[in-house]
């Protein structure tokens, strides 16, 4: 119950239908597994997010992954027994939800599913409207769960480039990662199937899995607490593209510090507290003016953004057999275990992706 912390609990809901949803458009999927995060755990602390118009509590769970059990009968490209993921975003009233860019709504109120005034997927079914479901192949049926966290890479890193169309001929050579949870490596990943030399920060010292998965992929790992961001840029940087998810915003300063001329800062952390910082603002203004930089905030992803990560979620499998897999590292089955979702959200201890795995398929 949004609003009362530690009120994650069971409820018995009716089965949806497909008649829930208009025009005979509506899919019914079957839940498989749902991935949790951080955004999970403050709406458990009661810091985020709100339960739907008419309900005390909200479903929760956007990283959803499932499997059709029925399409309405004007359904196009879904069939049953399709492997799929819903996107989380649902269309308000700003001329981008029209266009079905609800991701950059300009409204002030905005609906996800599993977050925001919408319900969620951690259920053993939900229905959803055909526009809003993706396919993925059988082929990443065990990795299918990372789709979700992969569509806020996705975002991120296609703007970034979409941005920087303005440059004519730019081709990031070296980019950065802030943070090394299960975003961090996939904004890596996503770099190195691009070709891009890729340093990415987290805090913990070797040994440590995370970092091994970067070594697999090409990719560079520092430690922050062998190294600041700073000098690690002097020999590895700067940086054509740096993609910011650590959830603190001081890291923020420190990536604008280390952005090289032309390139572009993606920002995607949700920092809902009140840190107050002192900059070098002069330097960082200066550099960024005399360096033609961007920076952009990004949040949740639009269907394209699924689409693309299906790709790139199939290339990681052909360049990278079974490293996707190695993300899913804390599996817990059934839903009534939900409380122990929770507590390796609060202790991860090692833990990368944490999934419910509702049902088998
Ligand atoms: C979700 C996004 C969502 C964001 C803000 C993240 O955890 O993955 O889809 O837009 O939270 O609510
Ligand atoms: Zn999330």
């Amino acid at each position: 119950m949004p609003g009362t912390p530690n009120s994650v609990h069971l409820a018995q809901l009716e089965t949806p239908s497909l008649s829930d949803i208009p025009d005979g458009r509506g899919v019914l999927v079957r839940v498989l597994r749902v991935g949790v995060d951080g955004t999970d755990r403050e709406i458990n602390a009661a810091e985020y997010g709100a339960a739907p118009a008419g309900y005390d509590f909200l479903v929760i769970g956007h990283e959803g992954f499932g499997q059709v059990e029925a399409v309405g009968p004007n359904v196009t490209f879904l069939r049953p027994g399709d492997f799929v993921v819903a996107t989380v975003r649902r269309p308000g009233t700003s001329v981008y939800d029209a266009i079905g860019l609800q991701d950059m709504t300009t409204d002030s109120q905005y609906f996800e599913r599993g977050i925001n005034l919408r319900h969620g997927y951690l259920t053993e079914y939900y229905v959803e409207d055909e526009q809003f479901v993706v396919k993925v192949p059988r082929g990443l049926r065990d990795v299918g769960v990372l789709l979700e966290p992969m569509t806020v890479a996705q975002k991120g890193i296609t703007q970034a480039y979409e941005i920087q169309r303005r440059l004519k001929v730019w081709k990031p050579r070296t980019a950065a990662v802030m943070g090394a949870g299960t975003l961090g490596l996939l904004a890596s990943l996503v770099m190195r199937l691009r070709g891009v030399e890729v340093t990415t920060f987290g805090r913990a010292a070797r040994p440590y899995l995370n970092a091994d998965l970067l070594d697999q992929i090409g990719a560079r790992y520092v430690s922050t607490t062998e190294r600041t961001i700073a000098e690690a840029a002097v020999e590895h940087g700067p940086f054509d593209l740096v993609f910011e998810g650590t959830g603190s915003s001081a890291v923020v300063f420190d990536a604008m510090q280390v952005l090289a001329k032309n390139g572009v800062l993606v920002l995607s952390s949700i920092t809902g507290g009140n840190r107050r910082l002192e900059v070098p603002a002069d330097r960082i203004n200066l550099d960024f003016v005399l360096g033609n930089k961007v920076m952009v905030g990004t949040v949740n992803a639009s269907r394209e953004n699924f689409e693309t990560g299906v790709r790139d979620l199939s290339q990681a499998e052909a360049e990278y057999p079974g490293w996707l897999a190695r993300l899913l590292t804390h599996p817990v089955r059934g839903l009534d275990r939900y409380a122990e979702l929770f507590r390796h959200l609060q202790n991860p201890n090692g833990a990368i992706k944490i999934f419910c795995e509702v049902a088998a398929s």
